[in-house]
């Protein structure tokens, strides 16, 4: 596939119909050949199917009974729902998804192999069903305790803190593990704002309420974010330094507010009471 993702990156739909949205497509996705003469494609919201017209939406519409994705709802907060969708056994639904998002995903390949992965669909649902505003995607086993492997939210719902609702989301679901996790690299520019942001807004008010007093082990633990994320973290806002070989955290109270200001808001948040949820085996 990387071969031959090298020789087409042309960008070929520029334009996809989701729900009531058009949205203007980033990036290449290897759609099967027979959609490669077609500049706009129309999903069905629900299924992810996609079609090449107009009418054969409509048409599919008449038929297709779902109003959610497939799988389990594990999270419901008034109108946000969050379902958890097996690759193995919503096989073309997770493959659907995958070719959407690859529309807005870089460096990323495409998974084929969706079996091993889980799928975590975020939506707002109203009277005529559950809308997919985002997901992330979550292999089934990690050897490199991965705990994401791919984000996306929908160009129409971004900037508006879904994406760390999906971040926290995903550190709540290795909480119940009990085991850190950290994102699949290499991570986009928004990737990586976005953690950023997250990671600086949990690990300083844990600071702030600690007073300081507290390892980067115990944060790690508290927040089941890997180490290394958290020292980079405190790095980058140079409120750590390495002493005859330990680590220092420096919690001065002004500092952690001014770097919390500057941190961006906090998103919408994740209530790990309404999470009902057992880790895959
Ligand atoms: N311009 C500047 N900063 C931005 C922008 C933007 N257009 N969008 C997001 N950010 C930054 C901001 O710091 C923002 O925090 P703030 O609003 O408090 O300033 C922060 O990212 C997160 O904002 P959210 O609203 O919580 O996140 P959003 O719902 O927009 O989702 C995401 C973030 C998932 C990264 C989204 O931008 C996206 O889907 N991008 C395309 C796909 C992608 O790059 N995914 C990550 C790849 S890496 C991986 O998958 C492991
Ligand atoms: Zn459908």
């Amino acid at each position: 596939l990387r071969e031959h993702e090298e020789f087409t990156k042309v960008k070929n739909i520029s334009r996809i119909e989701l729900g009531r949205y058009e949205v203007d497509t980033w990036y290449f996705s290897p759609f099967p050949p027979e959609f490669s003469d077609c500049s706009k494609l129309f999903f069905c919201e629900f299924c992810l199917s996609f079609l090449k017209r107009r009418e054969q939406l409509s048409r599919h519409m008449k038929k297709c009974d779902l109003k959610h994705p497939p799988g389990d709802e594990i999270y419901r907060n008034g109108t946000l729902s969050m379902f958890e969708v097996d690759g193995k056994k919503n096989k073309v639904y997770c493959q659907n998804l995958c070719y959407l998002a690859k529309l807005f995903l870089d460096h990323k390949t495409l998974y084929y192999d969706v079996d091993l992965f889980l799928f975590y669909i975020l939506c707002e649902c109203d009277d005529r069903g559950c809308h997919m505003v985002g997901y992330f995607s979550k292999e089934k086993h990690s050897e490199e305790g991965y705990n994401l492997a791919c984000i996306l939210t929908l160009p129409p719902y971004q900037r508006k803190g879904y994406g760390k609702f999906l971040i926290a989301f995903s550190y709540e679901l290795s909480k119940k593990e009990g085991k850190v996790g950290t994102p699949e690299r290499p991570l986009s520019d928004l990737g990586l704002l976005s953690y950023r942001g997250y990671w600086t807004r949990v690990l300083l008010d844990i600071l702030k309420k600690h007073k300081g007093n507290v390892s980067i082990k115990e944060l790690s633990d508290m927040t089941a974010i890997k180490t290394e994320d958290v020292i980079s973290t405190l790095q980058s806002l140079e409120l750590i330094q390495y002493r005859k070989g330990q680590h220092v955290i420096c919690a001065d109270p002004k500092l952690l507010d001014r770097h919390l200001k500057a941190a961006g808001r906090p998103g919408l948040e994740v209530d790990p009471s309404k999470l009902i949820w057992t880790p895959y085996k």
